[in-house]
């Protein structure tokens, strides 16, 4: 096995980047820190607007450098700062998708003096025109009542009907409550739906995902539901541990994943929200 994949490594992505060999990752998939005040037991989600957005030019120029040439990006943001980070990326790629994933908030109060907020930013980018893209295996198949609608001659063989349809830039996927099987303790852990999505159509099957902010360690348990490799990064030990339990409990059903560092105990689940810290009112709706 190559000594940096399939790993999450605990440690700060500035200096895990140097692990990674240059044009060897054909997807960057990320959601950094969004800089709304939130405790991940460190400040990335702190900082001055100055300094987060100097950090947010510096980390993506120290990891652009280990894409493919035909590899892509996708990085989760808020309407706070998706504008100028959309920016700094569109000087250094093309911009292909915004795509905003409707978080599915019921409506319950909210803001008084603006709307509520409740969905995410997601920018999607590569670097050339050939980029890998498989629309096929992200399609989303017709529901049986409106393929029986489209019973008449003029549908008749439209490979369209049997394929299904693209899934579009609006992506309305519940965010994670305890309930959710699949959700673990990390404040902003993301839904594996969307994450796979993303992995199947812009990793080619076998190539490499690689995460700079693993959290819980989604991204890598997607890549591996997914038959890909991943790489990534996580400051946080607690939820280093929680990513390599989910990767174990993977491994535990047969998929091919490799131990991980160090010993890996059973999957914990459901211990609720991380502590937040005290941010405006408006801000803790992002999540
Ligand atoms: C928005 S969360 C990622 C959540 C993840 N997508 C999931 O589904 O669990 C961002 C994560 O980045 C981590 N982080 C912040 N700064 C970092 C750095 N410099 N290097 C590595 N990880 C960092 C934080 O500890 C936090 O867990």
């Amino acid at each position: 096995m190559t000594q940096w994949m399939n790993q999450v490594f605990c440690e700060d992505a500035m200096a895990g980047l140097a692990r990674v060999p240059d044009g060897s990752v054909d997807l960057i998939l990320t959601d950094p820190p969004y800089n709304l005040g939130k405790d991940y037991g460190n400040t990335s989600d702190q900082q001055s607007i100055e300094d987060y957005l100097a950090w947010t030019e510096a980390w993506i120029d120290a990891a652009l450098p280990k894409l493919k040439p035909n590899g892509s990006l996708y990085i989760f943001l808020t309407w706070r700062f998706s504008p100028e980070i959309f920016v700094m990326l569109k000087k250094r790629m093309t911009m292909m998708n915004e795509i905003i994933w409707d978080r599915r908030v019921p409506s319950m109060g909210g803001s008084t003096r603006s709307f509520s907020s409740v969905h995410d930013t997601i920018g999607f980018f590569v670097r050339r025109k050939d980029y890998y893209f498989d629309l096929d295996a992200v399609r989303i198949p017709y529901d049986a009542q409106t393929k029986k609608a489209r019973t008449r001659s003029i549908f008749v063989g439209a490979k369209w009907l049997e394929v299904g349809y693209n899934p579009k830039d609006l992506w309305s996927v519940s965010r994670l409550h305890r309930e959710h099987a699949e959700r673990v303790d990390h404040p902003t852990q993301k839904p594996l739906e969307i994450i796979e999505r993303m992995v199947k159509a812009s990793c080619p099957p076998d190539g490499v995902v690689m995460d700079l902010f693993m959290g819980s360690g989604t991204t890598a348990v997607a890549a591996r539901r997914c038959g890909r490799n991943f790489v990534g990064f996580e400051l946080n030990p607690e939820y280093c541990d929680v990513a390599r339990q989910r990767l174990a409990a993977l491994s535990e059903t047969g998929k091919p994943v490799p131990d991980p560092q160090g010993q890996v105990p059973a999957p914990r689940k459901g211990r609720g929200r991380a502590k937040t810290a005290p941010v405006p009112s408006e801000a803790l709706e992002q999540e």
